[in-house]
């Protein structure tokens, strides 16, 4: 058999599976003070080190999750509650711009936020190629981007492949003063992904907003 839906899962090296199976070995709650707790708390923070390096992230920047569907509620729903502001602080920003052919785990979120937060869901087109129109998403951003709690995007779609042009939008959302989440599951390792890059090209584009 030729295995070739590595979008799907990529088998894993044999290298990660010793790092892994030799992680697995060491015991100890990285919580714990005893010495066992603080050889895992060493483990998972040199890991943490490591794996933000590849990101062009600092450590204290990385949130591990249990895996890709949880990460994107954490961001998207994370996201969507600290634009609300709370109590006298409170301003209602309904719109949540998303492109066409989302992964699930993003549709399910947003799906989830319009049922039970009156999120408003704007479905974003995308041209012949599978990218998001840049065009339409600065008009809706123009439209109204006070009204806009983020904007989310794959960086990669994991079925076809196609790229979507992260930067263009990035500076977008960030001259509009809106976050963008991106899912990058189906980007890791196939692209390269500096994310203080990114936020630097940003920062250029919206004069000193850093929102992202
Ligand atoms: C782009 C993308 N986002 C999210 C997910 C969800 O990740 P998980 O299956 O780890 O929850 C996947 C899974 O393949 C994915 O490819």
């Amino acid at each position: 058999m030729v295995y070739l839906d590595h979008a799907a899962t990529t088998p894993m090296r044999p290298e990660a599976i010793d790092a892994l199976t030799a992680a697995l070995a060491v015991v100890g709650n990285p919580s714990s003070i005893h010495s066992a707790g603080q050889q895992a708390k060493r483990l998972l923070e040199e890991s943490r080190e490591r794996i933000a390096a590849t990101l062009g992230a600092d450590g204290i920047e990385l949130v591990f999750t249990g895996n890709g569907t949880e990460a994107v509620n954490l961001a998207v729903k994370g996201l969507w509650w600290s634009r609300q502001g709370s109590g006298s602080d409170a301003v209602p920003r309904p719109r949540i711009l998303v492109p066409a052919g989302e992964h699930h785990a993003t549709v399910d979120t947003v799906e989830w936020l319009a049922l039970h937060e009156g999120a408003t869901v704007v479905e974003l087109p995308l041209d012949e190629l599978g990218r998001l129109r840049l065009d339409v998403l600065e008009a809706e951003l123009a439209r109204d981007a006070a009204s806009v709690a983020l904007v989310t995007m794959l960086w990669a779609n994991n079925e076809v492949g196609t790229i979507q042009p992260v930067e263009e939008v990035a500076r977008l959302t960030a001259r509009a003063g809106v976050p963008l989440h991106v899912d990058a599951i189906a980007a890791y390792g196939q692209l390269p992904i500096d994310v203080h890059a990114l936020r630097r090209a940003t920062d250029a584009s919206a004069g000193g907003i850093r929102d992202c």
